[in-house]
């Protein structure tokens, strides 16, 4: 499994210099549809290749740092060797419609998290550990300072593929006619383009936007993280802002009677009633009490009628009216499995003792990779593989049989 997952990302590897000469290295997650480079498929990709190579660990996180801005933000996307030109300008939220190097949106802020995986696993390189601590803390501050203008302790996305994921059912009942998958959303990202994309104008001006669970959660693990590279105490600012983060999810955002960590959107914070597996990742967080994490196994991840299902954890609860398991072409993370969402919630599992239940998750995966290879996801029924082939961070899996 390791020499086939090697093998996808050593396809998908692009290095070079791009047009202003900063050079590059990083996995593409599957030409020739997804040719860029996007924030959290590297992180995940440095996760992997730790394992294989960790100087492309370390190589993928760097070059993802130097796409980042001097004031800490980091884009979602960017174009090293193929820039986006004016076709595809209306999809991505670039400044211009042509020329831009990257998006002005960012993605699920996993990079601190990333880092020290990898600088664990980097006893050759020992100065990587240390090298980055203050753009990395300048990045989180950035969070902080431009998507929490509320200081409520949970950051906001203010477009839904910010979270990574793109076209959950989640997002239909806030963006509606503006969702990923709809007509609207040339819309939402132009309406934000004529605001310079200030986080600040663009929130307090349109109520579609959303604090996220699943960034919260991202968001949370990568400031704990931080915290352990800077060598801070227990007490120190980001292990303190972890804390705030994971009490903010427990006080707002879990929904008692389901047990369920819900999405809060616009400016009411109105909690999103959909169950999507982003609904079970503060599962992920130590924070969180032990009672809590536990029912989002026993009455959801291993629940017949929600997420228990013969392939992987499905991205949407089965019993939800939008749950659909199998391939639509302009629609993503309404249903099929995906590798990331084993890879946020087996291993708490495992450490609740659930151990059986989780090799099972894991398996099934192995089995679905080893019948149709590493596919972006999978059918939960069936077992089908499903969208683009090759596609890097399915390679997950290593790291979850590791
Ligand atoms: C899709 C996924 C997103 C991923 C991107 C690149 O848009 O929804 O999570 O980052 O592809 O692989």
């Amino acid at each position: 499994m390791s020499r086939a997952a090697e093998g996808v990302l050593r396809r998908n590897w692009r290095e070079g210099r791009d047009r202003a000469a900063r050079s590059y290295a990083f996995t593409c997650p599957a030409p020739p549809r997804y040719r860029h480079q996007w924030y959290w498929d590297s992180c995940f990709h440095a996760i992997v290749w730790r394992h294989l190579d960790p100087s492309r660990a370390r190589a993928e996180l760097r070059t993802l740092l130097q796409a980042g801005r001097p004031d800490g933000f980091i884009p979602h996307t960017v174009f090293w060797h193929s820039p986006a030109r004016w076709r595809r300008a209306p999809l991505y939220p670039t400044r211009s419609w042509r020329g831009d190097t990257s998006t002005e949106s960012t993605q699920t802020p996993l990079l601190a998290l990333a880092w020290e995986l990898v600088a664990d696993a980097s006893d050759n390189d020992p100065g990587f550990r240390n090298e980055a601590v203050d753009a990395l803390a300048r990045h989180y501050d950035w969070l902080d300072r431009e998507r929490d203008p509320d200081g409520d302790g949970l950051i906001t996305i203010v477009f839904p593929d910010e979270s990574g994921l793109d076209d959950s059912p989640k997002y239909d009942p806030v963006y509606r006619w503006l969702a990923h998958h709809r007509v609207g959303s040339f819309w939402l990202i132009e309406r934000a383009r004529r605001l310079g994309y200030s986080s600040h104008q663009v929130i307090a001006r349109w109520p579609e936007h959303v604090e996220d669970v699943l960034v919260n959660v991202g968001y949370a693990l990568a400031l704990r993280a931080l915290s352990r590279l800077l060598g801070e105490p227990g007490d120190g600012e980001y292990a303190t802002r972890a804390r705030r983060t994971e009490q903010a999810l427990l006080e707002r955002s879990l929904d008692e009677r389901s047990g369920l960590f819900y999405d809060l959107a616009g400016p009411r914070e109105r909690p999103v009633r959909v169950s999507t597996w982003s609904a079970l990742a503060p599962l992920a967080l130590d924070g969180v009490p032990e009672d809590v994490r536990r029912r989002l196994v026993e009455e959801h991840l291993l629940h017949p009628r929600r997420y228990l299902a013969p392939t992987g954890i499905p991205s949407v609860a089965l019993e939800e009216r939008t749950f659909t398991p199998g391939f639509d072409r302009w629609r993503c993370w309404r249903g099929p499995a995906w590798m990331n969402t084993a890879w946020f919630l087996v291993p708490p599992m495992r450490a609740l003792g659930y151990e059986r239940e989780a090799s099972r998750v894991v398996a099934s995966l192995a089995a679905a990779v080893e019948r149709h290879g590493f596919r972006e996801y999978y059918n939960p029924i069936t077992g089908a593989g499903l969208g683009a082939r090759q596609f890097s961070f399915s390679t997950l899996l290593v790291d979850l049989l590791g």
